[in-house]
């Protein structure tokens, strides 16, 4: 079998470390190669992903049961896919990861009993991989950039700010009080009849609306602690559509505008708090990074407003690429590769997490429903 040739002594491809990494926490079934040589450069070797929309489209979000039975029926093809496109046998591999948690349990089995069975068969360590580390750790892989760093990670599941002080080391600066940021966009998407999944749908139907025409409100706006409040910013949403009705496509696309519009002030102006909670942690750092993570990194109007944030704080704006901010096995593979560098590993007795924390010492956000 031929090897890619990418470094000069002899361990793994060309003497870098190749993981394996398996994702299936959630609607997306993903597997990837990814090297990492000595001085901790990253490089992709492959990175299938399969989505699971289509199956879930009907019921207007994702049904545990239906994601779990999806994840089984295509991973061994895709592991097959992402280990051919990288040109590697298992033999060649250093380690396996696979997300195992937080995420929904009937996915995060099927993914890491997947991996443990390759790790044994073929007798690699196991990589038992927290999906957020994964995200927060993705910049590494895509830009090089090395903690510590300030990293607001936005998904369907996540709503985050947290000081990235190294790999296994998190200080959450804030969190969602409720909803989680993507969350909100596929529910404003949903009662707007926009489909799912409901961010890029928003986000289209934002482009034609005007964000003034409709007064929304702005949650937890100047608030001590850097945490975030979507779910009011819904309901005014839906009250606003049914004082409307019947809207028609002028009054959607001015509610989507006007929700974007309240979201990205929310994010800026809690952004902006975590800055100044973080600011100690950060000052001895010549270059200070704002990097953002998650689905919801890819909308447009949050990254415009977080560019302007960064540039008045003296801070860069690195937003991985958009493929590798949503869901994908390439995050998984690379926080192996980072913990397999520091000499980490994990039994064949590690379970998966429903809900696991990245900073377990962080005291509970105030309100019901903490998502994290
Ligand atoms: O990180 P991700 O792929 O999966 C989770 O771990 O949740 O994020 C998915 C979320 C969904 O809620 C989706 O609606 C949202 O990211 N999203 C967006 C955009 N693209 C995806 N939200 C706003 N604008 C977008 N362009
Ligand atoms: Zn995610």
């Amino acid at each position: 079998m031929q090897i890619p040739e990418t470094g000069n002594d002899a361990r793994g491809v060309g003497g870098d470390l190749v993981v394996l990494g398996i994702e299936t926490s959630c609607d997306e079934t993903a597997a990837a190669v990814v090297t990492r040589s000595g001085s901790g450069t990253g490089r992709i070797l492959s990175n299938v992903v399969r989505s699971q929309w289509e199956q879930h489209r009907a019921f207007g979000g994702v049904v545990p049961e239906i994601a779990a039975r999806a994840h089984v029926e295509c991973l061994d093809e895709l592991i097959g896919t992402a280990m051919a496109e990288a040109g590697i046998g298992f033999s060649d591999l250093d380690g396996v990861a696979a997300t195992c948690g937080p995420g929904l349990i009937g996915g995060l089995i099927v993914g890491a009993v997947t991996a443990k069975v390759i790790a044994m068969a073929h007798c690699r360590p196991f990589l038992a991989i927290n999906h957020l580390e994964a995200h927060a750790l993705t910049v590494g892989l895509t830009d090089g950039i090395a903690p510590p760093y300030l990293l607001l990670l936005v998904s369907g599941g996540h709503t985050q700010l947290l000081l990235v002080e190294g790999v296994g080391r998190y200080r959450r600066l804030g969190t969602t009080i409720d909803d989680a940021l993507g969350e909100a966009f596929d529910k404003t998407a949903k009662l707007l009849g926009l489909g799912f999944p409901g961010g890029p749908a928003v986000e289209r139907a934002a482009s034609a609306g005007n964000p003034k025409r409709f007064d929304l409100p702005r949650p937890m706006l100047g608030r001590e602690e850097a945490h975030f409040s979507f779910a009011g910013l819904k309901t005014a949403v839906r009250q606003r559509a049914k004082a409307l009705e019947p809207v028609t496509d002028a009054d959607i696309a001015d509610l989507c505008a006007g929700f974007e519009a309240a979201v990205a002030d929310c994010v800026v102006d809690r952004t902006a708090r975590a800055i100044e909670l973080a600011g100690p942690a950060l000052s001895e750092v010549s270059r200070r990074h704002l990097v953002v993570a998650g689905g919801v990194a890819a909308n447009t109007t949050l990254r415009s407003a977080l560019g302007g944030l960064a540039a008045s704080r003296g801070f860069e704006l690195n937003v991985p690429p958009a493929g590798l901010c949503t869901d994908n096995g390439a995050m998984i593979a690379w926080a192996g590769a980072e913990r397999l560098a520091l000499g980490l590993a994990d039994g064949l007795e590690a379970g998966v997490r429903p809900r696991w924390p990245l900073d377990a010492a962080a005291p509970p956000a105030i309100g019901a429903g903490v998502k994290a």
